[in-house]
């Protein structure tokens, strides 16, 4: 019994000891910004224009409701806070924001090269992308430059983010 007991303690420590060692890893926006949040997504239907929403965050609630995110925390790497704070609209290039959906291990990237947005999924847990490539997907980064590109120029009078934009 006694042997038992040992024998699942160091189970248990070497789990303790492989999840800090990852964790410990963590993610390049750790430390960044933080930006907008939101602890709840909204199921689908919802609409949020009544509760202070616009038209652009209603789109978003209808692209994602189906894939029940979760809540998510915004990040903005400290080098563009400046811009991003003043609105701007030209970000350098490099990293740019990270949305976090902790609750489905996911986070959309948005990086800048050559003055152009790129899109991106990644897993929080190893940060490979996860993006998907089917036509119309809610995690293509097509579907997000439709967005964060187009519907009426929103996101794009702000260097193609979008948190800022109330
Ligand atoms: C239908 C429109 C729409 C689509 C599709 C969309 N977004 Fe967004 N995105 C938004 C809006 C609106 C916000 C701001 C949300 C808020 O205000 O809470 C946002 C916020 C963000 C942010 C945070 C920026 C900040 O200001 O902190 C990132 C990063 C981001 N999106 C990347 C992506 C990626 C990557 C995809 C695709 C996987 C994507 N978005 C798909 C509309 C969209």
């Amino acid at each position: 019994m006694k042997k038992l007991l040992l024998a699942v303690l160091a189970g248990a420590m070497i789990l303790a000891v492989t999840t800090s060692n990852s964790f410990a890893a963590g993610n390049y926006w750790d430390k960044w910004t933080k930006t907008i949040s939101l602890d709840i997504f909204p199921d689908c239907g919802v609409n949020v224009l009544g509760a202070g929403g616009d038209d652009i965050l209603q789109a978003t609630v209808d692209t994602y409701c189906g894939v029940k995110p979760g809540g998510y925390v915004g990040y903005v790497n400290p080098k563009a806070v400046d811009i991003y704070k003043k609105k701007g609209s030209k970000y350098p290039d490099g990293k740019t924001a990270v949305l976090v959906f902790k609750k489905i291990g996911a986070a959309f990237t948005t990086d800048h090269k050559n003055g152009e947005p790129v899109y991106d999924v990644v897993s929080i847990k190893d940060g490979k992308s996860i993006a998907s490539k089917e036509a119309k997907h809610p995690l293509n980064p097509e579907t997000c430059a439709n967005c964060h590109k187009g519907f009426k120029d929103v996101c794009k009078k702000l260097g193609y983010l979008c948190g800022n934009r109330l």
